[in-house]
């Protein structure tokens, strides 16, 4: 376990999260490195019968020291933006290990994705593909592309986060795909080289991936009759984790074996692109209690993480476990707390209605915030945005510094 008590206290791998809040300050991040390497490891240890590239979502944690590890241990990465190549190259990540989703990408960003090599650009418009076409051929290459079809299957997940239905803005219509298709294999700076999906995120069901995955093997199947070959088939992200203990969520094996029957003897390489499932449970948001008030009707943990720091529970409804860094100790009266930040919404709040006996000074974990934490983290209230540290073994390590007042306003200037 990455996040376990040990004689009473909370620790990530062996350190106890005190120790890290007394070196580092709260708000904080804190991960697991083998929580993270174990999780990219189940992944590819499904794929070991066949070629197969794992490319970590860089969306749902983009730190550097966290790219490197994945890179170190021979990882793809999916990105869907130029600042996210930057990113992964600055990490030690290959060029020729990224796929390029995402559907507004800028003239600068396929030439800077061109020119790095890129092992494909993900296509999500005819318009793009023209785009692309264009762009290649300036540079003198050809662009290695994949459509990213859009299967219209219900990924059954919160709407915020579903993408593969007909009224989303992702990918090219799965009406629309051959004869997109056929139009790119005529295009003289286009390699056609994949073809590709993405539902949506946080599934906890496979069968809805398994479906998309059927419907996109039909079509690579009818372009192969007409002539198309695919070198590689992209299965997306998406696959959930348990955010509360004892919460059903299908394992990695289920979307990983459901999609290999599927696929069956076929020779394409096939991509994946987990995010969540990589570094959701491999980080919690270590905060510490400033205040606790009772209201007329409820009563509140004013702590100084706020939704700014995380911003999954106002903006998804989202649930993550709070868990106090110390067990309850005797003598501390229980109560039932919002855990809410500082911020002046009534949005910022991380958790309600939790039972906890705790008292003002406690650190408290919020849990499975390792996914879609910092990265959605923003300066709201003019909050410098929280530190980063990482975890091996009994060793901390700092990897993002806390931001600082000053660089809030770094490049802004006064009037003359
Ligand atoms: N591939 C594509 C094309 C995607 O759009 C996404 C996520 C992924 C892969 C990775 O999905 P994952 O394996 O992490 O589920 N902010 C939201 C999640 C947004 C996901 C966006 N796309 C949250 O906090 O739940």
């Amino acid at each position: 376990m990455a996040f376990a008590y040990a004689d009473g206290v909370l620790c990530a791998e062996q350190v106890p999260l005190e120790e890290i809040a007394r070196r580092h300050g709260t708000p904080c991040y804190v991960y697991s490195r083998d929580a993270i390497e174990r999780a990219y490891r189940e992944f590819t240890d499904h794929f070991a019968s066949r070629p197969a590239l794992v490319c970590y979502s860089v969306k749902a944690n983009s730190s550097l020291a966290i790219l490197q590890l994945l890179a170190r241990l021979g990882a793809g990465f999916d990105i869907v933006s130029g600042g996210e190549l930057a990113r992964v190259l600055a990490a030690g990540g290959a060029a020729s290990k990224v796929v390029f989703s995402g559907i507004g990408k800028s003239e600068a960003e396929i030439r800077g994705a061109l020119t790095a090599g890129v092992r494909s650009i993900n296509l999500e418009s005819e318009a793009e593909m023209v785009r692309v076409n264009r762009i290649a051929g300036e540079l003198g290459v050809r662009a290695p592309v994949a459509f990213r079809v859009n299967p219209d299957v219900d990924a059954k997940t919160h709407p915020h986060i579903s993408t593969g239905l007909k009224q989303n803005k992702f990918g090219v219509a799965h009406t629309e795909a051959e004869r997109l298709y056929l139009e790119a294999a005529r295009l003289p700076h286009l390699n056609v080289c994949g073809i590709g999906f993405h539902i949506g995120s946080l599934m906890t069901d496979s069968a809805p991936f398994v479906a998309a995955t059927r419907r996109v093997l039909a079509l690579a199947e009818r372009l192969e009759r007409a002539g198309i070959a695919l070198a590689h088939f992209d299965l997306g992200g998406g696959m959930g984790i348990a955010y509360r203990e004892g919460e059903r969520c299908a394992p990695i094996a289920a979307f990983v074996h459901g999609a290999l029957d599927a696929l069956g003897s076929r020779k394409e390489t096939i991509l994946i692109d987990p995010g969540r499932a990589i570094v959701g449970n491999a980080g919690v948001l270590l905060t510490r209690i400033e205040y606790l008030k009772r209201g007329e009707s409820r009563s509140f943990a004013i702590v100084d993480a706020a939704m700014n720091d995380l911003i999954r529970p106002a903006l998804y409804d989202a649930w993550h476990e709070i868990r106090p860094v110390r067990e309850a100790q005797s003598g501390v009266p229980a109560g039932v707390y919002d855990v809410v930040g500082p911020v002046c919404e009534s949005a910022d709040f991380l958790a309600r209605e939790r039972p906890l006996a705790v008292r003002e000074g406690d650190l408290l974990a919020v849990m499975s915030a390792g996914a879609y934490g910092m990265v959605m983290s923003s300066n709201y209230n003019a909050r410098p945005r929280p530190a980063e540290v990482l975890v091996a073994g009994g060793k901390a390590t700092l990897v993002r510094a806390r931001e600082t007042v000053d660089q809030l306003f770094a490049g802004e200037r006064l009037l003359p």
